[in-house]
């Protein structure tokens, strides 16, 4: 047998036979499920340095001196005092620059910004303090410590502060010269004292124009991908450590200035990768979340804590809030409610709209709780469906099927969340490529009747490979042909994480890498974006010997889906092929009427010779979408292709 296989194949060499034709049926004139308006998304989570220090783009790091350890992130020279009695209630630490006692010697400080501050040449930074003191001045620099120039500054103003009562100052730097490390250095020019709180440097130029605004290129890197939905601010973050320092929505909104500072996990989780200076300004809050969702026309998937602490890092009750005192953390979901939905008559939608947006921001869903699990996670889970059903009984409530994709948690929950009637279940799963192979038919056969499937984070994690790597994202790409296909039950699917400083990453793979000055979109990035970009309105069935095209046995390695558009009445077929050939395939319309002909044909696909190859700041088109030209038309109802080794392709057939 095994000889005959041989012959076979070298007979096929020799002779240059092509590969048998994969014939795939698609029922063009049968849509099926609608696609949710929410597929594909993105979940965001400070890890990675994603808000302060990437996508939030501030540029001063531990601006109002709140670090625990007050002076972190900056350098102080002559004659400078921490004092705690300043105007924000809730930051009240500032600085007091003071003569140094000789005309020759010099006060001030020096901000180091997050791996440097990134600056463009030519472009507008405005720079703020808040401040007071008489008759005083301080300069303000934007320097190069490592310069070898004869002037270490390239962009510098003078401040005038004339006010014993704190006032907010601004001045517009505008640097001779891009430079990925800058810091900024304020002398003080006056023998008299000044007092600094909130210390400020923004491009002029965010997304939208926003003063306490993104990071243009990263927001814009999210908008291009045309999500449906945005999960955020995390995962493990949302949770906390403990219950002090979970993310607690209420101190992320309201004026920037007096939002407390909190702990980020992220940066003590892996001690192999520690960084002492991370924390969450909560500058990018839930209002600029929700502004930046309706920025991108991604529906918002707020998730809060359920009152229990991270569970990988506790076993202990203290780390829980008993049952019977979770009433403060149900509050805090409705109240998030009313602040996204809430007419400005009511407390937090008052707030909104005094934040300036007084129009509701349509909140739909919500995630009650990370990776809970245990018997305890449905104990706590339960009050806060009561309280939103009964008082916004539209909102649909998202539940969590644990850490893991499979296995005992995991068997444990679904039955719960069904009990509980959780809208959606979020499913999270970081798994070898094996995983991602194995895994086309996951969702063919769940069970219809109950809650939905919301693929909350996911990633390939290829073992022994370059992380972000294009053999990963075809199998995600695979993967993803499984979600399409049971669009009925998978309704929301995001990726994870989203975002990684080079030089602050904790956590890999991630979907876009940035420094202080480029970012890079990998292929994984170009994955999403093709299906989101290509989600279509309806399901279609699409098969290869009555079978689901799923890397089945006998289906040569092929993985596909199909969809249609009502919009612009295209069929869109996504096709992977994960063997190391070429396959031919045919693609036979049925159900097509009468007076009905495919013209506009399309087809984009992400391929690359070598698995290995990745998008790197240096170079960020290594892979990347290409649209192939094809013939317009095909007579008959039969379309002929060729889809190459280990690529993934997206065809568009209008029909007229
Ligand atoms: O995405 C990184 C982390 O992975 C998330 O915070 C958590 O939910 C998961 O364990």
């Amino acid at each position: 047998m095994k000889s005959k296989v041989i012959i076979t194949a070298l007979l096929c060499i020799a002779f240059g036979a092509k590969a048998q034709v994969n014939e795939m049926v698609i029922e063009a004139g049968k849509p099926l499920s609608d696609v949710s308006k929410e597929m594909y998304g993105l979940f965001f989570e400070d890890i990675n340095y994603a808000a302060d220090g990437g996508l939030y783009a501030e540029l001063v790091k531990n601006r109002s001196f709140e670090f625990p350890q007050t002076l972190m992130g900056w350098q102080t020279f002559g004659n400078v005092e921490v004092k705690d009695d300043g105007p924000f209630e809730r930051n009240p630490h500032y600085v007091r620059l003071s003569y140094s006692g000789h005309p020759h010697k010099h006060t001030g400080i020096e901000n180091e910004g997050y791996f440097g501050i990134g600056v463009r040449q030519g472009e507008e930074y405005r720079f703020s303090v808040w401040a007071r003191g008489e008759n005083t001045s301080i300069r303000v620099e934007l320097i190069n410590p490592a310069s070898m120039a004869e002037q270490q500054a390239f962009a510098s103003q003078v401040i005038k502060i004339n006010s014993t009562e704190w006032k907010k100052y601004t001045a517009i730097l505008k640097p001779a010269q891009t430079d990925e490390k800058a810091h900024l250095r304020i002398f003080l020019t006056s023998p008299k004292s000044a007092d600094l709180e909130h210390i400020s440097l923004f491009p002029v130029k965010t997304w939208k124009g926003r003063e306490n605004g993104l990071r243009n290129d990263l927001a814009q890197a999210l908008a291009d991908i045309h999500p449906g939905i945005l999960r955020f601010p995390g995962g493990c973050i949302v949770e906390g450590t403990d219950l002090d320092t979970r993310y607690n929505w209420k101190n992320s909104v309201g004026i920037p200035e007096n939002r407390p500072l909190n702990e980020n996990r992220w940066q003590y989780t892996f001690n192999y990768r520690f960084f002492p200076d991370y924390y969450q300004s909560y500058g990018l809050g839930f209002y600029e979340f929700f502004l930046l969702c309706e920025d991108i026309g991604a529906a918002p998937l707020p998730v809060i804590s359920c009152g229990l602490a991270c569970q990988f890092q506790n076993n202990s009750d203290d780390a829980h809030v008993p049952v019977s005192e979770l009433q403060p953390y149900v509050q805090d979901a409705l109240d998030l409610i009313e602040f996204a939905n809430g007419s400005a008559n009511t407390q937090w939608g008052k707030l909104r709209s005094e934040m300036g947006h007084p129009e509701p921001f349509n909140l739909k869903f919500l995630a009650i709780g990370n990776e809970q699990w245990g018997k305890e996670y449905p104990e706590h889970l339960a009050p806060f469906i009561d309280a939103i059903r009964r008082e916004y009984p539209d909102i649909k409530i998202v539940g969590s099927a644990g850490p893991n994709s499979e296995g005992e948690q995991f068997d444990y929950l679904w039955p719960e969340m069904r009990r509980l009637k959780a809208d959606l279940v979020d499913e999270h799963f970081y798994r070898p490529e094996s995983w991602f192979l194995s895994q086309g038919l996951r969702y063919d056969n769940y069970d219809r009747k109950g809650p939905k499937v919301f693929a909350g984070e996911y990633a390939c994690h290829g073992k022994g490979k370059k992380w972000n790597h294009f053999h990963a994202a075809l199998l995600e790409a695979a993967f993803m042909t499984g979600l399409e296909r049971n669009a009925d039950i998978v309704r929301m699917a995001t990726y994870a994480p989203l975002f990684a400083h080079v030089e602050g990453w904790q956590w890999r793979p991630d979907l876009i890498w940035f420094d202080n000055l480029n970012s890079v979109r990998t292929s994984s990035y170009y994955v999403q974006q093709l299906y989101a970009k290509n989600k279509g309105t309806n399901a279609l069935s699409l098969t290869m010997n009555k079978q689901a095209i799923a890397g089945q046995e006998g289906q040569n390695g092929l993985f596909a889906s199909a969809v249609y558009d009502s919009g612009d009445k295209t069929v869109i077929v996504k096709i992977a092929n994960t063997s190391d050939t070429a396959q031919p395939f045919s693609l036979n319309f049925k159900g097509l009427k009468k007076n009905q002909t495919i013209a506009g044909i399309s087809l984009t696909t992400l391929k690359s010779d070598n698995p290995d190859a990745e998008n790197t700041i240096a170079n960020p088109s290594a892979v990347a979408p290409v649209e192939v030209p094809l013939a317009q038309s095909i007579s008959g109802a039969v379309y002929s292709g060729e889809i190459a080794a280990q690529s993934f392709a997206v065809y568009r057939f209008g029909v007229k």
